[in-house]
């Protein structure tokens, strides 16, 4: 059987070269300036080795205050060289690996409630959410005014900038997982041009691509999106008041996008800070992986129908384990999605493209386990990786850096 992955697909007029993507997934291991570290070159010259058509770079401040911890990369004028350096090495080990080089995005984020710049939460908030805040009460909360919201179209074109000159092929404008744009859609209750109407709601996040579309010649603009927060009535987007998934909204999102010339969203849901499973299904979590990752599976095919032009991404698939190749050819073969995104797996087992196409499957020993102690990692202040299938890198780091504190 020809291998389905590498039926031919275009975005932004550039063919792809098989529809395996590497998801955004943080290392928490750039420098305290934001710059490319140690570890975060050798995870993305991991990735480049894996024959993935796909790198997406992992969630990348605009501002200081906007970095959701003290070593989350941060592109500026400053760090630049260190990511063009690293894109340069992916391109040419991928190039020596593979044949070819991969199309390499990078996500673009403030990190809003979740800001964490000095590594205590310093959020910066859409509106005060009681159900997030349950116990957080006391926080020192910063409601952005309508004068913070209206610089960060800018802060956001200077970074796509940036990310052009040193040679990505395209820009994610992040709105998922909670963070600042993504909470502003749910953000129903805010005064101002901000909240209220669906159109308020969009705002900042429509703002920032005109924006960075319009600062940039050569790079595509594509966004990750949560289809929605699956929190309960009013406290999410993409909910209905009897607490039902409800994508109306974000079809009429998905439309705007479609009409702003976006042909590629990476799909995903929930929030990884209160309700992890529902974007990572895993083992021993409230909810059997299984529920978890038929909702993914319904909500991008229900969308990717309906949106023929655009391309989708789906998540969540690490969970498949074993038979997550099998599982994501036949996503592709059914049109549920164009794209099949991997993250745990990848920090698992970077070959496991290649080992699927050697040898027809993956090997048992090597893939996720779905435990999501990578995700765990980055919780508790450490660099992420696999600490079962990686060990040997992050059990010493994990040791010397974090248990000593
Ligand atoms: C350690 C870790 C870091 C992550 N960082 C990001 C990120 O920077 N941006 C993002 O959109 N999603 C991030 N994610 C979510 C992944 O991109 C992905 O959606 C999720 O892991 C589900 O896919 P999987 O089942 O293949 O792991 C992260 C996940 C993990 C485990």
């Amino acid at each position: 059987m020809k291998n389905i992955f590498e039926k031919p697909i275009k975005i932004y007029e550039k063919e792809i070269k098989n529809r395996i993507v590497i998801h955004p997934m943080e290392g928490c291991d750039g420098t305290a300036e934001g710059a490319i570290d140690e570890l975060t070159r050798r995870r993305y010259h991991r990735f480049a080795k894996s024959g993935a058509g796909i790198i997406w770079f992992e969630a990348t401040a605009v501002c200081p205050e906007g970095r959701a911890n003290p070593r989350q990369l941060f592109l500026n004028n400053k760090t630049k060289s260190s990511f063009k350096k690293l894109i340069d090495e992916i391109r040419e080990i991928s190039l020596n690996e593979n044949g070819f080089a991969p199309v390499i995005i990078v996500q673009l984020t403030h990190s809003g409630r979740f800001s964490k710049p000095n590594g205590t939460p310093e959020p910066i908030v859409a509106y005060r959410n009681s159900h997030w805040e349950i116990g957080k009460e006391e926080q020192p909360y910063i409601i952005t005014t309508d004068e913070y919201c209206r610089q960060i179209p800018q802060r956001y074109s200077e970074a796509a900038k940036l990310a052009e000159e040193v040679g990505f092929d395209g820009i994610d404008i992040k709105c998922c997982h909670g963070y600042l744009f993504n909470e502003f859609l749910s953000a129903k209750e805010r005064e101002g041009i901000y909240g209220g109407s669906l159109e308020n709601r969009t705002r900042l996040y429509f703002d920032c691509i005109d924006s960075v579309k319009n600062s940039v010649k050569n790079t595509f603009v594509t966004t990750r999106l949560n289809a929605c927060d699956c929190f309960p009535y009013p406290f999410g987007f993409g909910v209905d008041k009897e607490n039902n998934i409800d994508l109306s909204e974000t079809k009429i999102i998905i439309q705007s996008l479609d009409e702003k010339g976006i042909e590629l969203i990476n799909l995903t849901l929930g929030n990884p800070y209160l309700i992890p499973h529902i974007n990572r299904p895993c083992i021993n979590a409230p909810e059997d992986g299984k529920i978890g990752i038929k909702r993914i599976y319904e909500i991008t095919k229900e969308l990717n129908a309906a949106f023929p032009d655009i391309k989708f991404v789906m998540s969540g698939l690490s969970f498949e384990g074993e038979n997550a190749l099998d599982y994501s050819a036949k996503i592709i073969e059914d049109c549920v999605a164009d794209f099949a995104g991997f993250g745990r797996m990848v920090f698992a087992y970077p070959d496991f493209y290649k080992d699927f196409i050697r040898n027809g499957r993956l090997e048992k020993n090597k893939v996720c386990l779905k435990c999501s102690k990578c995700s765990q990692l980055m919780r508790n202040a450490s660099v992420a990786g696999c600490p079962v299938r990686d060990s040997e890198v992050y059990m010493p780091y994990y040791r010397k850096h974090v248990l000593k504190k």
